[in-house]
């Protein structure tokens, strides 16, 4: 169906200050994009099929800018160790099982439904070095109806034997044919994934480099996440002065080049800077940066810079695929950075968390994240009707209870650019 009308209590962010809400109001949906939120359905509409969603909640749905669905089999362990040591015991082991395409068959399956069952409309996602598993990842999430960004991984060294590709001629012949195979996909497109600077020669990111410019690629990667990975960065590039000018040399940072850095907990003010002026997305990724005793980037200073930040589950490093536990999560660890030792740097508010997972991820993919008019029409309807209560709540109140117990509510209907994922009636 294309146009449409669904009813409800209507909540979106304009900015990470400013909630929206209409109490019982009506969204259209006019050839996959909003055409309006309305107290009253205006006449023209009126013709409209409409979905009456009642006393429930409707949000715009949510946005993962991270998340590497190999790991997906194994979250949830292994989360006693640091970032490169996590890498090498846990995580590169799981992803050289992707060479075998029945493994590859299985596990993408289950992380596709998954995703499509959860609060997540739109995703930005790792797979592993092999084509043909991250072909394969492509067509089972483009049946979902899911819009998301899927990178097969460029590794060519400080990388097991069993999972480093063999030089960076075959990584830019491999990524390429893969370019090419994935033109046939409409929701899922490609996107650049150096793994990270300590994973990718020079000759490598020069490769990838050319790539980019004659596909004009969007790129995503990992930067200063967790303090033993940043020394060992400076060790291995003498000659920058900062992890995020191994990227920016190669033209890999922003400034006309589309570009998630995941994590950028330890950015220093000049990488912080140059994020800002060429217009770098952060994902900001909460539940990995504590398990891997990452830390807890400055994500309200981003904000005040008018710096682009959205959220990540960041899956396996993060165990939970629910981007309203990464809203939770990001409250959380603001609150204790602020009071345990920085105190410039105020915590977040539910407004702000609620905009990063909605309209602030979106960005990276248009107009995408909000109800305003043009929007891309992603719609979650939630039900919270199970969590009882003897008083009366707003709906900005239940909306702030919804975000925290989001495990106790449940998703009603799911729309993805107008078209529906699954409702319920
Ligand atoms: N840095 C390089 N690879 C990874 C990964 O798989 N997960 C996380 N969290 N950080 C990384
Ligand atoms: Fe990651």
């Amino acid at each position: 169906m294309k146009n449409y009308v669904i009813k409800g209590n209507i909540c979106y962010s304009k900015t990470s200050k400013e909630l929206c809400m209409t109490e019982n109001g009506y969204i259209v949906c006019e050839d996959g994009r909003c055409a309006g939120v309305y107290e009253r359905l205006p006449e023209k509409y009126q013709s409209l099929p409409c979905y009456n969603y009642e006393d429930k909640i409707i949000v715009p749905g949510l946005v993962d800018l991270h998340i590497h669905a190999p790991q997906y089999s194994f979250r949830g362990r292994g989360m006693d160790l640091e970032l490169i040591d996590w890498l090498n015991t846990h995580t590169f082991a799981e992803e050289a099982k992707y060479a075998d395409l029945e493994y590859a068959k299985k596990a993408y399956g289950i992380f596709a439904e998954d995703l499509k069952n959860s609060a997540t409309t739109r995703a930005c996602i790792f797979a592993t070095i092999h084509t043909p598993a991250t072909l394969l990842l492509m067509e089972e999430l483009e049946e979902t109806g899911l819009k998301a960004y899927v990178g097969k991984v460029n590794m060519d060294r400080n990388s097991p034997e069993y999972l480093c590709e063999s030089s960076a001629e075959k990584s830019e012949k491999d990524t390429e044919e893969w370019l090419i195979e994935s033109r046939k996909f409409k929701n899922i497109k490609p996107v650049l994934t150096p793994r990270f600077t300590p994973s990718c020669t020079d000759e490598l990111f020069e490769r990838l480099s050319k790539l980019q410019k004659r596909y004009g690629l969007p790129v995503q990667s990992h930067l200063s996440e967790n303090l033993g990975e940043t020394l060992w960065v400076k060790e291995l590039c003498l000659d920058i002065g900062f992890y995020g000018e191994s990227y920016d040399r190669y033209g890999m940072f922003g400034d006309g080049c589309p570009t998630i850095m995941a994590h950028c907990v330890h950015s220093g003010e000049d990488e912080i800077e140059m994020m800002r002026r060429q217009k770098v997305f952060i994902a900001h990724c909460p539940e990995s940066n504590a398990n891997l005793s990452s830390g807890a980037a400055p994500v309200k200073l981003y904000l005040e810079k008018g710096m682009k930040v959205g959220l990540g589950s960041d899956i396996a490093a993060g165990s939970a695929l629910s981007i309203f536990k990464a809203m939770v999560m990001a409250v959380q660890c603001s609150k204790l950075r602020w009071r345990l030792y920085d105190q410039t740097v105020l915590p977040l508010t539910v407004e702000e968390v609620f905009y990063l997972a909605t309209k602030g991820g979106g960005e990276f993919f248009g107009k995408v994240g909000s109800f305003e008019e043009g929007y891309e029409f992603d719609a979650l309807v939630l039900d919270d009707s199970r969590i009882r209560h003897p008083q009366e709540l707003s709906v900005r109140e239940r909306l702030e209870r919804l975000i925290y117990l989001s495990g106790e509510c449940h998703i009603a209907a799911k729309f993805v650019n107008g078209r529906i994922i699954f409702r319920e009636n």
